[in-house]
This record gives structure tokens, C-alpha cells and sequence, in this order.
């Protein structure tokens, strides 16, 4: 099993070379870069069929024809299958939140494949989710869209998986659990995971992310650092606008 603490501080958590991907003959991702530091949180924006969540998959291995470059942690994942890339510690949040309807919560928490030295017990993924904490005997398909959305990241912090991947973990919440969604990234943050967080809404990104990457046509186009959000906005919006 790969032990992420072990993992070589300098080498990025994640690195994209020239990523290419095709669903059948149409091209979705052109030569993608991206390289993201242990810790660092980036967000990826970008108008409706920017190809996003081709990134992630073709980070994930799970595009029938991909070519480029991915490395977690320094090693070479280009060759693997994704359950053996999640196995260096990468762990995907589908924007169709993987849950299983009729199971309950603790039954969802409990099925994860270990993948890392480290995994979060359920314990500690339920003081992270008060919510869920309530229901951990509810089932699933019972959840409200929140609740789902949070079960099936507390599923990917079961593996123990320190990289992130999550695509538009807020889309279709009321703003009161958008909040507490962010609450629970920003503990996540504090506790040195590595996300990449696919997101249409710039503010909640801007509040979250160190760096935020602009993707246009499948390929990254301009980058800014969150720090200076107005200055970020200005910078972004003609990647965001319709
Ligand atoms: N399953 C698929 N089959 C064929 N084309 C797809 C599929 N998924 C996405 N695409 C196309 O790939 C491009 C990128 O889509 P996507 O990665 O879903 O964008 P985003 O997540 O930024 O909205 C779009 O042109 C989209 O139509
Ligand atoms: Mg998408």
C-alpha cells in the first residue's frame, strides 16, 4: 500500500503534461497542464463543455483514448487502470454522487476499498458532516441532494485518498448547505488534502482555492492566484461569461 506521508515533499501531488483526450472521433481535451502542489487547492472554471470533467476522467484513466502525461506524487500513472491510479492516493467525486441508494449511511461509509495508509475512521468523517452524523442509519436514496453530496465524499475520505478530485461538489444546493459544504472543504484544506475542485460558482472558489485555472475549448488558458479575488474576476470573467 502507497503511503502518502511518505511521498516526497517537492514532487507536485499532481501532474498533467499535454493531456489529450477523445470521446469516439470528437476531441474534448487539447494538451492540458497542471501541476498542483502537496496541500494546494486549485479550483478549474470555465463555461458548459469547457471539458473540466474530461480532465478529471482522463486524470482518473477512465477515457477509452487519452494520451499526456499524469504523475501523482512523482510516479507515472499513464500506464494504470484507475483503480490503480486511485491506489497512489487520488480519490473522484462524480458530479452524480456515488452513493448507494439503498444502503444507509454507515453501509455506504463502510464499502470503500482502502487505498491509502491512513484512511479517516467513519467516527471522523461523521464529526466532519454534522448531518450526516444524524442520519448515519438513514439510507441513502432517503438523503437530501446535500447529505448525498456529503456521504459520497466522506466515501472518497474513507479510502484514505489525500488527492481530491471533486466535480462541482455545490451544484444544485441551497446556499445554506453550499455553506456548510464549504466549511467542510476548508477543514479538509486545513488538514493538508490536495483538491482540485471543479466549480461554475467563482466566488465559493475563490474563497477556497490557492490557484484557480480558466479552461476553454479542452485546454487550460490562464491561471490567477486566488488571494486577490477581485483582481482574480477580473481576470477570469471573459473565461466564465456566456
Ligand atoms: N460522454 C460523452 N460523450 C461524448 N462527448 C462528450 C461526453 N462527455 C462530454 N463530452 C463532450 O466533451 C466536451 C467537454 O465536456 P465536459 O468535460 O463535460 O465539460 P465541462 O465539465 O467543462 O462542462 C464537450 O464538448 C462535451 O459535449
Ligand atoms: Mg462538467
Amino acid at each position: 500500500m502507497y503511503d502518502v506521508r511518505l511521498a516526497r515533499e517537492e514532487e507536485p501531488a499532481l501532474e498533467v503534461s499535454d493531456l489529450k483526450a477523445w470521446y469516439g472521433d470528437s476531441q474534448a481535451l487539447f494538451g492540458v497542464n497542471l501541476r498542483v502542489r502537496p496541500g494546494e487547492v486549485i479550483g478549474l472554471v470555465g463555461r458548459n463543455g469547457a471539458g473540466k470533467t474530461t480532465i478529471l476522467r482522463a486524470v482518473m484513466g477512465l477515457l477509452s483514448r487519452q494520451t499526456g502525461r499524469v504523475s501523482v506524487h512523482g510516479r507515472d500513472a499513464q500506464a494504470l487502470r484507475p483503480s490503480e491510479r486511485a491506489r497512489l492516493g487520488i480519490g473522484y467525486c462524480p458530479e452524480e454522487r456515488a452513493i448507494f441508494a439503498s444502503l444507509t449511511v454507515s453501509e455506504n461509509l463502510a464499502l470503500p476499498p482502502t487505498v491509502a495508509a491512513d484512511a479517516m475512521t467513519e467516527e471522523e468523517i461523521l464529526s466532519l458532516f454534522p448531518n450526516l452524523k444524524i442520519r448515519r442509519r438513514e439510507f441513502g436514496g432517503r438523503l437530501s441532494g446535500g447529505e448525498q453530496q456529503m456521504l459520497a465524499i466522506g466515501r472518497i475520505l474513507r479510502t484514505g485518498a489525500r488527492t481530491l478530485l471533486l466535480d462541482e461538489p455545490t451544484e444544485g444546493l441551497a446556499p445554506v448547505i453550499v455553506r456548510q459544504i464549504e466549511k467542510m472543504l476548508i477543514a479538509l484544506k486545513q488538514r493538508g488534502y490536495t483538491i482540485v475542485l471543479v466549480e461554475q460558482n467563482l466566488g465559493f472558489v475563490l474563497r477556497l482555492a490557492d490557484r484557480v485555472v480558466a479552461i476553454e475549448c479542452g485546454a487550460d488558458v490562464a491561471q490567477c492566484d486566488a488571494a486577490d479575488a477581485a483582481q482574480a474576476e477580473r481576470q477570469l470573467a471573459r473565461h466564465l461569461s456566456v
